[in-house]
């Protein structure tokens, strides 16, 4: 529907001098977007989607994906120990119904994830005694695996996460199953078997904390290689599991422009903002006083004080701005999860707290995050 505005008075004395009608004219104007995919213009802005919201069995966040979000990644239904259980076993009944829910809400689906260290099921990497397979064993599973879950969707899925969190906190490739048994170009294989599956895919490599100068350093070489020998990759992911106080926007900007300078897209995937007191700044906190340290690190169990709501909702605006400087290359933004109700990050790093990291509180009512987040995407370029 379109609102109208009175006309400026300047416009009405103009018109009354001019001898027109009495009344004001009236102009016509949009009425600013209300939902987030409408003001988000050409950006994808996402939402990763858990198996009961896909199922029906949460109707809540369903009405709130399909309002607000262009683009869906999975939460876990796409993981290795969910559509490769067992060798020789692909089940696809929970991927399927998940993409299909995106298809009838007009969203892109985002395929997360296929190669990765967590949530990869233990027989992948063991032989039937236990003991670790070879290089060629591994290799023809990790195949097997990438042109059977890519195939399955090709053409129905944007883009692909093929591998997740390959380097570590130093900038090393991390010590995993993958490298100690296949070596380095298991990175490279695996982009290059996602690429002969689905050629028109967009190629991720995603990974956490990529904003903290040694991985990046890590990152940004293992790109280069593989670039360098011609792998297909389309971009790096940023996962951006973020906090109040990290990364700074100076962090983020630079994490940004240093990978876009490769000529790649810079996706941010899984976006959540955590509120608490992190578990390593627990000083002072006397061992063995579990009770003091818990209340201390899940100070807002009753709610969150509004102080604390208008200065989460500055950081998402602030962070916000930053990806929108660089249209085209941040080219999405998906946030992981919809209400904080749910957010993985009640249980993550420390289980069963009261944590406030997304845009829609318990109840499914939108936030002053949100409120900031859909100014931000309003106001492309406008401080936030
Ligand atoms: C998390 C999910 O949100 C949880 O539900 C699950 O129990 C564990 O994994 N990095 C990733 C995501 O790439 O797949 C993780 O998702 C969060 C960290």
């Amino acid at each position: 529907m379109r609102s109208v505005r009175r006309a400026p008075a300047g416009v009405v004395v103009a018109a009354l001098l001019a001898g027109g009608c009495a009344r004001p004219p009236v102009v016509p104007v949009s009425p600013a977007p209300a939902t987030l995919r409408e003001a988000a213009g050409p950006l994808l802005i996402g939402v990763a989607v858990n198996a009961p919201t896909a199922a029906g069995g949460d109707t809540l966040s369903a009405a709130l994906v399909r309002r607000h979000f262009n683009a869906v990644t999975p939460e876990n239904v796409f993981k290795w120990e969910w559509v490769h259980p067992r060798p020789g076993v692909f089940d696809f009944a929970a991927a399927d119904q998940l993409v299909a829910f995106a298809e009838r809400n007009g969203q892109v689906v985002i395929g997360h994830v296929l190669v990765w260290h967590q949530q990869t099921p233990r027989w992948v990497f063991q032989d039937a005694s236990g003991a670790p397979v070879s290089r060629d064993t591994l290799l023809d599973r990790m195949r097997e695996h990438i042109q059977t879950v890519v195939g399955h969707f090709r053409g129905r899925v944007l883009g692909w996460d093929v591998v997740n969190e390959a380097v570590d906190d130093e900038g090393n490739l991390r010590r995993t199953p993958w490298l100690s048994i296949i070596g380095e170009d298991f990175i490279a294989r695996a982009f290059v078997y996602a690429h002969q599956a689905d050629p028109n895919a967009e190629l991720y490599y995603n990974d956490y904390s990529v904003e903290n100068a040694p991985k990046r350093q890590g990152i940004l070489a293992l790109v280069r290689r593989l670039m360098a020998s011609g792998v297909p990759i389309t971009g790096v992911g940023i996962q951006g599991h973020d906090h109040l106080d990290w990364p700074t926007v100076a962090q983020e900007d630079s994490t940004i422009a240093a990978f876009a300078a490769l000529g790649l897209k810079v996706p941010i995937t899984e976006l959540d903002l955590d509120v608490l007191p992190r578990p390593d700044e627990r000083t002072g906190a006397e061992l063995g006083d579990t009770a003091r340290a818990r209340a201390a690190l899940d100070p807002y169990r009753a709610g969150l004080p509004d102080s604390m709501q208008q200065a989460v909702a500055r950081r998402w605006g602030e962070l916000f701005g930053v990806f929108l400087r660089y249209p085209w290359i941040v080219s999405r933004v998906t946030i992981w999860g919809v209400t904080d109700r749910t957010s993985w990050k009640n249980d993550f790093p420390v289980r069963g707290r009261t944590n406030y990291p997304l845009l829609f509180d318990r109840s499914g009512r939108p936030k002053p995050a949100f409120d900031a987040v859909l100014r931000a995407l309003q106001r492309p370029g406008a401080a936030p």
